[in-house]
């Protein structure tokens, strides 16, 4: 058996926006209500988690989780320039109390794709001044992050970046549609917007700065891991594309006190780009090619990319109707995991995505809860995969 650290933390994950509901000062909201191709249904109650928070979290301490990953959401924090809401600052620190309480350790997201719509509105991550408009954000949110000891400032700001240089394509006379890409993983999108992914990399060392006289409290961001594998000679190919929509990230978090590795499946390069997967390849409901390897993969990359900085899981899961198949795929995830730490790679945590069956940015489709959720009552149904977890985590136990 695999001897984990001390404190390992065995927890799920969920993003404000896809769980909370009514985000509605929020860029993705305006977005849903767009009409856009690329976000064919809308978050609107979305799992009602802004409400029903403490009903979730006494789920994940029944469960025998030790940990919760939660995003807070900016546009509701500063829904006006400058202006910020006491009242919703109140509200999540009400909910890292409720962490505490329950003896849940609070792993909280200071950014989780969307932001407040006037900041996307006035250039976001492209304008003058995104920077400091999220360092001015943070230096609010600190008021409410004392005992929390892990923050992650943004999420997956490769995938933002490559969102971005979509969005900036497709606004292109020639421009193709946002949602394209949509049966390729995140990885094969175009190229990230080089110009964002730099304004990203300075907004996190900026929220790092922040914080950092907080005691206790570990900050370092969550980069999509994509685990490009080359074919028939793509080699070159696969460096420069790791370099931009992985690795840059991965550099960026060289100095951090943690690094979060997020991992569903892979990427095979060809000399002429990604590949589909063959016909015939087991995919989960996103479309992605079912391969629970990939964490293993992702986090000896990030380990050894990073120089050692240690490694939280921040998420892994399936986008699955079969239950069967979340604890198949989540235990070939768990093994690789292990194998890894036996090697000696420095993993504190496993966070599962997700807690619920939550919005998918743009579908309800794939379902990746442990918890499925009523979309009319709300009401929380644990699934058998969500006792199997608790299971091993009350065990301490990683599958061989
Ligand atoms: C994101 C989540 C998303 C998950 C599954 C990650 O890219 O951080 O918000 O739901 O993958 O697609």
């Amino acid at each position: 058996m695999t001897n984990l650290p001390e404190g390992f933390l065995w927890g799920t994950a969920t993003a404000g926006h896809q769980v909370e509901g009514n985000n509605t000062d929020s860029d993705v909201w305006a977005l849903e209500q767009s009409g856009t191709p690329m976000l064919p249904e809308r978050s609107g109650d979305a799992c009602d988690s802004y409400h029903r928070w403490r009903e979730d979290l006494d789920i994940v301490r029944d469960l025998g989780l030790n940990s919760y990953r939660f995003g807070i959401e900016w546009a509701r924090i500063e829904p006006v320039p400058g202006h910020f809401s006491l009242a919703e600052l109140a509200h999540y620190r009400r909910m890292v109390e409720g962490c505490l309480e329950r003896g849940i350790t609070p792993v909280v997201t200071l950014h989780h794709f969307t932001s407040p719509a006037w900041f996307s509105a006035g250039g976001g991550w492209l304008g003058t001044d995104g920077v400091d408009l999220f360092r001015r954000y943070v230096r609010q949110a600190k008021a409410i992050l004392d005992g929390v000891p892990w923050v992650c400032t943004v999420n997956e700001p490769n995938m933002l970046a490559m969102i971005t240089g979509a969005r900036r394509a497709a606004a292109e006379p020639s421009g193709k549609e946002d949602g394209e890409h949509r049966h390729l993983v995140a990885g094969a999108m175009p190229p990230p917007d080089q110009a964002a992914s730099e304004a990203l990399i300075a907004a996190h060392h900026a929220a790092r700065e922040e914080l950092s006289d907080l005691s206790g409290l570990r900050t370092g961001w969550t980069v999509a891991n994509q685990n490009f594998e080359a074919v028939d000679g793509a080699d070159d190919l696969v460096a420069e594309w790791s370099y931009t929509r992985e690795d840059q990230f991965l550099d960026a978090a060289k100095d951090d006190d943690f690094v979060g590795v997020q991992a569903y499946t892979r990427v095979v390069i060809g000399p002429e780009g990604p590949r589909e997967p063959e016909s015939g390849t087991r995919r989960t409901i996103t479309g992605w090619e079912f391969h629970p390897q990939a964490l293993e993969g992702a986090v000896r990359h990030t380990a050894e990319r990073t120089g050692g900085v240690p490694v939280l899981v921040t998420e892994n899961g399936i986008a699955t109707a079969s239950d069967d198949e979340r604890i198949e795929y989540t235990t070939g995830a768990l093994a690789g995991l292990g194998r890894a730490i036996a090697d000696g790679v420095d993993v504190r945590g496993y966070l599962h995505w997700s807690l619920l069956d939550n919005y998918e940015w743009g579908t309800w489709e794939p379902t990746f809860g442990l918890v499925g959720v009523d979309r009319e009552t709300f009401g929380r149904t644990v699934k058998p995969s969500g006792r199997w977890y608790g299971d091993l985590a009350r065990r301490g136990e990683l599958p061989s």
